[in-house]
């Protein structure tokens, strides 16, 4: 059967007996990128910690009916509840966030999903695994968790030079101004319910 690229979560992985702790580490451990280092450090040093104390929930893009034990990990991203400051944002996109709703006057914080991480393996190409796909299953799974938790609003922060693509994909610059690390913090309303 020829290979295709699945996505699972690390959840079912990390519950799964088939993968030892050992098979677990090299699997992330063989997960490269040159281009955010960030992305790479952090499924090999975090993610798991992070999954065990529900800090994030991280999903991975793994090679199926490969023929050893360990699996590649063609890409990953990962998805935290946050909070962010609306002060620098301006008015009518900190209107935009807030909306209409009654009691949403200005607050400096404001919840969401936080896109933490997202990326693709050094060693896999855009034809076999690409932003959009994952972009989509990102928003699908948020889209999954909204049903039962609300919520309006999906963040990511990205460097100057992805501002252009995310916004390919409905993100929005929060404010025109990066933070502190020099990252862009993006958001997007997410669909609201239509009563019927
Ligand atoms: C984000 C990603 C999954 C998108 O994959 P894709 O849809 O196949 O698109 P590409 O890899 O061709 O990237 C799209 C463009 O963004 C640029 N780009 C991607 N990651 C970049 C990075 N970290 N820094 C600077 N530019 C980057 C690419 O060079 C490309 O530019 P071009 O259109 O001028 O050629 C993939 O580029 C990736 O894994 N990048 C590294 C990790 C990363 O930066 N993640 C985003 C963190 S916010």
């Amino acid at each position: 059967m020829p290979s295709k690229i699945i996505l699972k979560p690390l959840q079912n992985i990390l519950t799964d007996c088939k993968y030892t702790k050992k098979l677990l580490e090299q699997m992330l451990g063989e997960f490269f990128c040159e281009r955010d280092k960030d992305i790479e450090t952090f499924l090999h040093n975090k993610a798991v910690d992070y999954e065990l104390s529900g800090i994030s929930r991280t999903y991975l893009y793994i090679v199926s009916n490969q023929k050893s034990d360990i699996v590649d990990v063609a890409a990953y991203f990962s998805i935290a509840l946050t909070s962010i400051n609306l002060a620098d944002a301006s008015s009518n996109r900190r209107s935009k966030i807030l909306g209409k709703t009654p009691g949403s006057g200005f607050k400096d914080d404001f919840g969401g999903v936080l896109i933490a991480q997202l990326g693709r393996n050094d060693a896999f190409v855009t034809s076999e695994v690409n932003g959009e796909r994952i972009i989509a299953d990102c928003e699908l799974t948020i889209e999954k968790g909204r049903k039962w938790l609300g919520g309006r609003v999906a963040y990511l922060d990205c460097k100057k030079a992805l501002v252009g693509y995310y916004e390919r994909f409905g993100y929005r610059l929060l404010s025109d101004v990066p933070s502190d690390t020099g990252l862009y913090k993006m958001f997007k309303m997410l669909p609201k319910l239509v009563a019927a």
